[in-house]
Formats: C-alpha cells, structure tokens, sequence
C-alpha cells in the first residue's frame, strides 16, 4: 500500500475539487547601465489550482502497430496483469523502469531517518499507466499481436502471454501520402484512409470520437509514434496561419499525414504530441491550437545518445571546459532504421539532433564568442542485423587547460523502443496532468491554463517547442527541475534548493 503525501502548511488548502497553493515566484530582471550590469530581484504572487480528480484516460498513437506503439501497449498490458516470464538468466517481471514518473524519485524532505523520496508520479494525483487504454492508425493493418513479433523488442515468452491479448487490438487505417516517408514503407501500407485531404481529417476526428465514446474514457491524447515524414515547405498563405491551413486542407494544397492528425486532434479538444522529428507544428497548426486552448508538444523523443549528450555538454560547459568537436554515429535495423536511410527522412533526423546543444553554448561567453559553437556531426545508418538493439558512438573533443584536449568516447546499446516506451507514457500523463492546473497572479487575477505550447515537456523531447519567443532548453537536469519545481509549487511547496544549510553550520 503507498503511504498518501499530504502538505501540511499555509500556503496549501485541500477542498474536495483542488489542491490550491500560494507560491511566491522570484526572479530577476538584469539591465546593463553605464557599464554594470543591475539585477533586481522581484517577486510574483502565483496561486496554483490542481483539479483532484484524475480521469480515464484514452491514448490514440499514430503509428500504433510500429515498434513503439507496440511496445508501449504491450508494457502497460504486462504491467496491469502483472505478467512474469523465464529469460535465460532468470525470471523477469513486467515494470516500467526508464520512466521518469513512474521509477525516478523526488526528495519530499527530511525525516528522523534521513531523507525521504518518492516516485515522481506521485507528487501530484496522475493517470497510472496500468490505467490508460489506448486505440490508434497504422498504414499497416497488422494485428497488434503480429505486430508485436514483427517488432523483435520483447521476449517470446512474454510475447506469447501477451499474444492473446494484443491480438484483438487492430490498428484504425490511417492517412499516407507515400512522398513524406521513405519509398521503402509502401509495402507496409495497406490500411489506409481513402479520399480528399479534407474527407480524411474527418475521418480521424469521428475515430478520436468513436473512441471515446466506445471505451467511455473521459480524455483523449493524440501521440504521433509514427514513420518520421520529410520536412514539409512552410508556404506562406498555406501553412503560416489557422484560416490559411484549414484552406489548404480543404483545397488539397500540401499538407503532412502528421499536420493533418494535428489539425484533427486539436479541432476534437485532444492534445497532440510529435514524437518524430518532422516539423508538423507549421504556424498554423501552433495557431489553431492557442485559438482553441489546446495543448501540443514535442518534438521528437529524446531516447538515448542525445539525452546523453544534453547531460554530458551541459556538465562540460558547466565545468568550464570548452567542447568543441561532438561527432555522433547511430546505427539501427529496425524499421525506424530502415526510414531514415532514405535523405529526406534522415534530414529531418539531424536537424532535430542538431541544436541540442546550443542553450549550453550561449549560456557561457566565457567559452564561446557569440557566433561560435563546437563543431556538431550526426551520421545514422541503417544495419538490419542490429534489430532494435540501436548502437549509438559519440565522441566529444573538449579544450581544457593551457592548449590541452580531453577526448570522451563512448559506446552506447539497447533496445531502442524500450528507452522510447516509457517516455510515451511520461508524455501523456503530463500533459493530462496539465490539462488539471491552473493558475493566476494578482495582476492576472482570472485563472489561466499553460500555453498551448508545453515547453513543460522539454525533457522528454529533442528538440522541445516552445511559445514563440521563449528560450529553448535542452539541458536535462534543468528540464527535470522544471518538471519538479512546477509540481512542487502546485503544492505550496519551495523549490528544490540543493543548499543543505541545515548541514553546513556549526
Ligand atoms: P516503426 O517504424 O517501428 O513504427 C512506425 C509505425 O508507423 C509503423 O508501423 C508504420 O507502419 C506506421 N506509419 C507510418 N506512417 C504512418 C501514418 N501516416 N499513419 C499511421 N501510421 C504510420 O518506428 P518506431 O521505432 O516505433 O519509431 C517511431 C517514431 O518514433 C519514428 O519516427 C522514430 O524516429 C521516433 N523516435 C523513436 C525513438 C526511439 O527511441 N525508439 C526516439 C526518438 C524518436
């Protein structure tokens, strides 16, 4: 049984709706007079209003029936049932490490014991995994249950238990243009949705609705696990505004298969996620959604070699030592592999793998004059035999002291779809969570929500979108406290200090 957490303290009231919390935000405001940089402190009086009750959660993947979509459905499957199986080296039981709210601590504070931690997730009341039920699209109209062995990622013998139940899920047709995704997907596509571009969102929208109304959940979330698409052109009177692509969908202008998922998300309510790198959010879909009050994030899990990277630049830089050479090789023979051999999807790849360094570049003009960034190289190839077991070599050329070089090397391996799973569970909960605060100050006395734009997801995405004109963090551990200090402060609580005063007197 878990212990509940209760704040007891007076910046937190608990009514049966809320939990509602007073918390002082400080920040400061920095000017350059005469030479000296001024820093005021100043402080905004924020209260934070999170909705108690958690709802039923619906999850629809575009791309249900790809390694991802059949990972994740077959994990949260595993873990509800509390399925175990015999691997060579011993009995192993389902769980859901690598997410960050269900296996990842926060500290609450001290008790006579020592400090005391617990599951991110249950800081604030959220969807359980072994709670959501998912539906989706696939071009391909395998079963989820043959899907799960054309995948390879999971033991057999947890894939037989599995099988009786994933092969009753099938995935929705979906929409394929064949000229986003590479040429060698189209045996693949033999379950899709047939018409105009316009006759094709509509068909979505009535799937996210027949879903809901058929498994009775109270919420949808939209989570784009699909082919990565090229980039599509941003044309100006086509994509640039919400009218403008609304018309375009209609005329049968160039529209993505994942602008169109995102069109028809949002115009349903349903918060929409781009796990893929591909630039679904044109301006007018990022309209759309700030016109209709509904969330969307990504892009792109950040999985494996660049959540790394976002670790290891940040401690570089934050040491003061100047890395100035990051090359990075991938290589993978999954179908995700198979994709992104062909150019235009790998292009897609290594833009969305590029500039995850850069806030740490410009956060140290010590190191770096203004227009100068380490050289940056990414290079994925694609090797059948690997499977999903990706391998991932980075090497990190830094200048130390006095004209010295350090040179990291590292080597990294695994299934790449069981890094990606728990992020895709970690991403819906969140933004469900989300969909539950509010907040306001006194000079915006009226509660808001966040902005459709959930920059709160950062950590679990590449290259995070953010609201025009706010800064883009890549660091992790930074998107981590941001995560973490946000919930703290729904609760009334300060955020995390690391000062341990209490430690250093006398
Ligand atoms: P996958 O190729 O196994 O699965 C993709 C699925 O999408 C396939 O079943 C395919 O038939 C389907 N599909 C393609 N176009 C579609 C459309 N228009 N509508 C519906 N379904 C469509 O790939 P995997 O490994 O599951 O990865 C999925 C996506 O996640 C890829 O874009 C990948 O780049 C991205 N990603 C994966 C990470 C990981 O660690 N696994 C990390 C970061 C991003």
């Amino acid at each position: 049984m878990e212990t509940p957490i209760k704040i007891e303290g007076p910046n937190v009231k608990y009514s049966e709706k809320y939990i509602e919390s007073q918390y002082p935000y400080h920040t400061s405001e920095v000017s350059l007079e005469n030479g000296t940089y001024k820093v005021k402190p100043s402080t905004t009086h924020f209260t934070f209003r999170t909705e108690r009750k958690v709802p039923k959660l619906g999850v629809m993947l575009v791309g249900w029936g790809g390694n991802n979509g059949t990972t994740v459905t077959a994990a949260v499957l595993a873990n509800k049932l509390g399925m175990t199986w015999r691997t060579k080296t011993g009995v192993q039981s389902a769980n859901y490490l690598g997410s960050l709210l269900q296996s990842s601590t926060v500290c609450l504070g001290t008790g006579p014991q020592g400090d005391v931690y617990v599951p991110f997730g249950r800081l604030l009341p959220m969807v359980h995994p072994n709670d959501i039920v998912f539906d989706g699209w696939d071009i391909s109209s395998l079963d989820l249950g043959a899907a799960m062995e054309r995948a390879q990622v999971l033991d057999w013998s947890l894939q037989e238990q599995l099988r009786p139940h994933m092969e009753k899920l099938k995935p929705r047709p979906s929409i394929y243009f064949p000229k986003f995704i590479a040429a060698n997907q189209e045996e693949r596509a033999d379950n899709v949705i047939q018409g105009t571009q316009q006759e094709q969102l509509e068909q979505v929208r009535r799937d996210i609705r027949d879903f809901k109304q058929k498994s009775g959940v109270d919420k949808v979330v939209v989570l784009w696990t699909a082919n990565t698409e090229r980039f599509c052109d941003v044309i100006a009177g086509v994509h640039d505004t919400a009218h403008n692509l609304l018309k375009a969908i209609e005329i049968g202008a160039e529209v993505s298969p994942s602008t169109l998922f995102a069109v028809a998300s949002i115009l349903e309510g349903c918060a929409y996620i781009n796990g893929s790198p591909q630039n679904t959010f044109v301006p007018g879909a990022v309209e759309l959604a700030v016109q209709r009050g509904v969330f969307i994030a990504g892009d792109d899990f950040k999985s494996g070699q660049t959540k790394i990277k976002s670790v290891l630049v940040d401690f570089l830089v934050g040491a003061g030592l100047k890395p100035t050479s990051i090359v990075s090789y991938n290589h993978l023979g999954n179908n995700d592999g198979m994709n992104l051999s062909a150019p235009q999807q790998f292009r897609s790849k290594e833009i969305s793998k590029s500039n995850v360094v850069d806030d740490m570049v410009k956060s140290n003009p010590v190191l770096y004059r203004p227009d100068e960034k380490p050289d940056h190289c990414v290079v994925i190839k694609y090797v059948p035999y690997v499977g999903d077991s990706k391998r991932a070599m980075d090497e990190y050329i830094s200048e130390i002291m006095m004209g010295g070089t350090n040179t990291i090397a590292m080597h990294n391996t695994c299934e790449d779809s069981l890094l990606a799973s728990p992020l895709i569970l970690d991403l819906v909960i969140l933004t469900e969570l989300c969909q539950r605060i509010s907040f306001c100050t006194e000079s915006q006395p009226e509660f808001q929500g966040f902005h459709s734009v959930l920059s709160i997801l950062s950590y679990l995405c590449k290259a995070p979108l953010v609201p025009e004109g706010t800064p883009v963090v890549n660091a992790l551990f930074r998107q981590r406290a941001c995560i973490e200090n946000t919930m703290r402060a729904c609760l009334g609580l300060p955020p995390q200090n690391h000062m341990l005063l209490e430690h250093k007197m006398q």
